[in-house]
C-alpha cells in the first residue's frame, strides 16, 4: 500500500494539462514516468510509441498460451487546474486528508490507471505469472482530444490484438456499491465564431441601424433548443438507440435518492432535462447541447458603449448510440447557419468528436469482472451507464471488434475536472485487490486459438 501510494503521489506531482502547450515538458516527462511505473510493475516490451502529439506508453506481458489477453487502457494526461484560487490543496501537490488523496487527476486517471499497473506487479513481482496475457497502452491527449491514440489503434491493430478492453476511467454509482459502466455517451465539440463586420462600433452612433455580434451569438444558441430543453434541431435524433426495457427496469432499481443528487451532489438549484424522459435516460441515453462559455463584447469595470462585431462560442453536443459524429456535426452547422439572423456569418470548427459505446453486460468478461467486484466489495455488482466519453472505447468495438470492461473505482464526490479532485484510496487498494481476482477467474478460463 505504500509503494502504491508514493507511486500515485509521485504520477501527480507532475502536471501533465495535455490542452496547455506550455505543459508539452511536463506532459512528456508524464510518459516517461508511466514507462517506468509498467517496467517496474514487471511488463516487458516497455516504450513510447511517438507519433503527432503526446506519445503512447506501451507494454505487455504475454506469457500465458491459451487464456485471455487484455488491452488495459488508460491516460497519464490530466486536465487544467484552474479556477485555482478554489483549491484548499495546490493541484499538484498530492495531499492525504483521512481517506482522500487530494490532486489533479487523483481519480482522473492516474489514481484509477496505477490500479491495472500494480494488478501486474502484484503477480510478477513475486515471482507469479500472470493468470492472462495483458497488453497496456496509455495515451497522454485523452482530455484533449488528441488523435494519437485513435490513429495508431487503426493503423497496427495486431499490436493490440486482445479479447477484451479492460479500463479504469469511471465511476462507482454509490460508495461501497460495485459498478460496470456499460455505456458512454459520444461527444461532438466545437467552436463557433459569429462575426457581424469588420470593426466594433460605437453603440450610440451605429446602434438601431447594424447587427451585434454577441446578440447574434445568443440568439443562435438559445434557439437550439427550446424552453424546456428539447432540441430543436431537425432529424437530430433519428437513429437514436434506446435502452431495452430490461436495461431501464435495472436503472429504476439502483439505489437513488432525487433530492440529494440534487441539493449534494450535482448542488444545483433544480434539475433541468427534457420531458419525457427520466433522470437517468436524460444523462446516460439521450443527446444534449451545452454551452461552455461565450467570448466577446466588453466585460470590463465601468462602462463602454460598443457594438462588438465578433463573439465565440464553445459548445458540445453529447451523443446517444446510434449517432453518427460526422452527421451530428454537419446538422448542428446546418442549424446555426439556419438559425442565424440576416448579416451575421457563422463558421463552425468541430475541435473532436467520438461515437457513443454499449457494452453487453452478459459478455463474459463483463461477468467474471463484476463477480471479482462483487467479492471485493461484499455487494452485488451494479451495471450502469455515465453520460461521460471515452472515445477510444467505440473504436475497440469498431476496429478490433472486442468489448470494453470498464471497472470504475472513481466516486461521484471526487470532483473530476474541477477544484479538489480527489480519489478515496481505500477504493485504490480495493481496485488492485478485485482486478487480480477478476484475472485469476479469466486465466480459470482458456480461449479458443
Ligand atoms: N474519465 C472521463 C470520462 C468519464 C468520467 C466517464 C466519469 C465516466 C464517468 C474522461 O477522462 C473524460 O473526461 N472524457 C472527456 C472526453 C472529451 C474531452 C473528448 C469528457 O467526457 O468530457
Ligand atoms: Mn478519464
Ligand atoms: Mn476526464
Amino acid at each position: 500500500m505504500e509503494e502504491v501510494l508514493n507511486d500515485l503521489k509521485e504520477w501527480l506531482r507532475i502536471p501533465s494539462v495535455s490542452s496547455d502547450p506550455e505543459a508539452a515538458g511536463e506532459v512528456r516527462r508524464a510518459a516517461e514516468f508511466t514507462a517506468m511505473l509498467f517496467r517496474k510493475a514487471g511488463l516487458e516490451n516497455v516504450h513510447l510509441i511517438e507519433g503527432e502529439g503526446f506519445p503512447l506508453v506501451s507494454g505487455d506481458w504475454l506469457h500465458a498460451p491459451g487464456k485471455p489477453t487484455l488491452l488495459c487502457y488508460g491516460h497519464y494526461d490530466v486536465q487544467p487546474a484552474d479556477p485555482i484560487e478554489l483549491w484548499r490543496t495546490p493541484p499538484f501537490e498530492p495531499t492525504v486528508i483521512g481517506d482522500n488523496l487530494y490532486a489533479r487527476g487523483a481519480a482522473d486517471d492516474k489514481g484509477l490507471a496505477l490500479i491495472l499497473i500494480h494488478a501486474v506487479q502484484r503477480f510478477l513481482k513475486s515471482g507469479e505469472a500472470l493468470p492472462v496475457n495483458v497488453r497496456f497502452l496509455y495515451e497522454g491527449e485523452e482530455e484533449s482530444g488528441g488523435e494519437h491514440v485513435s490513429s495508431y489503434v487503426r493503423a497496427h491493430p495486431e499490436a493490440v490484438a486482445c479479447d477484451a478492453a479492460l479500463i479504469c476511467d469511471t465511476e462507482m454509482f454509490a460508495p461501497e456499491l460495485p459498478t460496470i459502466c456499460v455505456g458512454l455517451r459520444g461527444i461532438v465539440y466545437a467552436e463557433l465564431s459569429v462575426e457581424t463586420g469588420e470593426v466594433d462600433l460605437h453603440s450610440g452612433v451605429y446602434g438601431g441601424g447594424v447587427p451585434n455580434a454577441m446578440e447574434a451569438a445568443a440568439r443562435i444558441v438559445t434557439a437550439l433548443k427550446d424552453d424546456e430543453g428539447r432540441i430543436r434541431i431537425a432529424e437530430f435524433d433519428e437513429g437514436v438507440i434506446p435502452p431495452t426495457q430490461a436495461e431501464m427496469r435495472s436503472w429504476a432499481a439502483l439505489p437513488f435518492d432525487e433530492i440529494a443528487y440534487q441539493k449534494e451532489e450535482a448542488r444545483v438549484f433544480a434539475l433541468h432535462g427534457e420531458p419525457g424522459y427520466g433522470l437517468f435516460e436524460r444523462l446516460w441515453s439521450r443527446p444534449t447541447i451545452e454551452i461552455h462559455g461565450i467570448g466577446g463584447g466588453f466585460t470590463g469595470e465601468g462602462a463602454k458603449t460598443v457594438i462588438p462585431c465578433v463573439a465565440t462560442v464553445k459548445l458540445s453536443c453529447r451523443l446517444a448510440p446510434g449517432q453518427d459524429p460526422v452527421r451530428i456535426g454537419r446538422l448542428l452547422s446546418d442549424a446555426i447557419e439556419s438559425v442565424a439572423p440576416v448579416g451575421v456569418r457563422t463558421t463552425l470548427k468541430i475541435l473532436g468528436s467520438a461515437a457513443a459505446s454499449v457494452v453487453d453486460p452478459e459478455n463474459p468478461f463483463v461477468r467474471e469482472a463484476a463477480e471479482a467486484m462483487r467479492e471485493v466489495f461484499g455487494q452485488q455488482t451494479v451495471f450502469t451507464r455515465s453520460g461521460g466519453s471515452i472515445p477510444i472505447v467505440g473504436l475497440f468495438n469498431e476496429v478490433l471488434g472486442v468489448p470494453s470492461v470498464m471497472t470504475g473505482f472513481g466516486l461521484p464526490d471526487d470532483n473530476l475536472h474541477a477544484p479538489n479532485e480527489k480519489v478515496y484510496l481505500p477504493n485504490v487498494y480495493r481496485g488492485i485487490e478485485a482486478i487480480a481476482r477478476y484475472w485469476v477467474r479469466l486465466g480459470e478460463r482458456t480461449v479458443k486459438q
